[in-house]
């Protein structure tokens, strides 16, 4: 027998979603335009360390972007705020995945450096909050996870758009236990949502020059949601026709990605939440581990930058967090740098992590004692930035890694 009271239940519940999300529709309808820093009289840049390795690897990262941007924070155009606040038991101890001050804190600034954030999941002790990089998304609005894999020696130069704010994601803390034999979660698409991911994707597809891209959905199956990701494609591409696209079902692009006879076609992806999540640590993992990537999460007022990976709380726990690689974070710096117009920067600092991290290795990270500390790593890095030669160097080592690839 249905139990009506239950089903009514539920039904409350649900209905309280829809009206959270139709007003969310809302506020995206009276979004304002692209902030543009070349305008601002200063630009705040916060520094968030999160918690387990993160402060560590957050640190570490800073010096690297307090260096590149020296100039700038010495003529007072670029100032640096630390914001604390986000451990996993200062939210547990509030219930709130950002607290009320730190967020207030965080609105100030203009970009953001983060640290992992420990995220809770069932089981593991902590209170049900929502993750602080997902709230910190969704609450800053930061709706495009541009995430870039490059590995030029096997002709791999592919930049992921992940939608960052809808999909599974949105809802994913408060999904229905009807009973305890049903549980349901929801996936999210909305029109407003879906257009500027994709719109951004586009661009930059187009402004990169590398004129394609590919849908990653599983439109044959979440018809719904992901069918409003494929529809729009088709609508918003009829906008870009120098760039070439195609559509691809998530499974098969699992595939592809470690094929080596198809791989390297792929240029620019735009990918529902959940799908980019899975691709883009499969993508780092062809790079040389999460580790190696960084990923910015892009809004049109705030943009914050990170590491794709976790916080590593058993490195802390084995005294080992003065080990953890900050190289996901100084890849995160490199982001940032092209994102506030710091270009050349951000590709001085890339040669660099090529150079160190890949070739030269003049100093190695293992995780613990038997490699170099990360604050040993950066310094290694900014000493690589000063070198006048780098792009020389830089240039060397890819063409003889491509050389050595091709007589395998
Ligand atoms: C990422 C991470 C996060 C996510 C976790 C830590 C919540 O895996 O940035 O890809 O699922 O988005
Ligand atoms: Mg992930």
């Amino acid at each position: 027998m249905v139990d009506e009271k239950v089903i009514k239940a539920a039904q409350e519940k649900y209905g309280e979603l829809l009206r959270q999300q139709l007003k969310r529709v809302e506020d995206l309808k009276k979004e304002g335009d692209w902030i543009d820093y070349s305008k601002l009289d200063k630009l705040i840049i916060g520094v968030c360390g999160g918690d387990g390795i993160g402060p560590y690897i957050c640190a570490s990262a800073q010096k690297v972007m307090e260096f590149l941007l020296a100039d700038k924070i010495k003529a007072k155009k670029a100032e640096v705020r630390i914001i604390d606040g986000l451990t996993i038991e200062r939210r547990a101890a509030v219930l709130k995945a950002i607290p009320d001050d730190t967020l207030a804190e965080l609105k100030k600034c203009h970009v953001i450096l983060k640290g992992p954030t420990t995220t809770p999941s069932k089981g593991d002790g902590w209170p049900n909050i929502e993750s602080a990089n997902v709230a910190m998304r969704k609450q800053l609005d930061l709706f495009a996870n541009i995430r870039p894999v490059s590995v030029p020696e096997l002709g791999i130069n592919w930049t992921f758009f992940r939608e960052n704010t809808e999909g599974s994601y949105a809802l994913g803390s408060n999904g229905i236990e009807v009973t305890d034999d049903l549980a349901m979660d929801f996936c999210v698409a909305t029109k407003q949502g879906t257009d500027r991911i994709i719109t951004a994707a586009f661009e930059f597809a187009k402004n990169s020059g590398l004129n394609y891209l590919s849908l990653v959905t599983k439109a044959n199956i979440i018809k719904t949601t992901d069918g409003k990701f494929l529809s729009t494609m088709e609508r918003i591409a009829k906008d870009y026709p120098m760039v070439k696209w195609d559509s691809w079902f998530i499974d098969i692009m699992t595939a592809k990605l470690i094929d080596p006879a198809r791989r390297s076609d792929f240029k620019v992806f735009v990918l529902p939440n959940l799908y980019g999540d899975i691709l883009t640590d499969e993508a780092a993992q062809i790079q040389g581990g999460v580790g190696t990537a960084g990923s910015a999460n892009v809004g049109k007022r705030y943009a914050m930058f990170e590491a794709i990976h976790g916080s590593a709380p058993r490195m802390v726990d084995e005294g080992r967090a003065q080990y953890a690689d900050p190289c996901s974070m100084i890849k995160a710096v490199a982001l940032m740098m092209d994102h506030i117009g710091e270009a050349e920067k951000g590709k001085k600092l890339n040669m660099a992590l090529d150079v160190c991290v890949q070739f030269e290795r003049k100093l190695v990270m293992t995780g613990r004692n038997t490699g170099a500390t990360g604050d040993e790593f950066a310094q290694y890095i900014m000493d690589t930035i000063k070198r006048p030669d780098l792009e020389k160097v830089w240039n060397g080592y890819i063409e003889k890694a491509k050389a050595s690839k091709k007589n395998n």
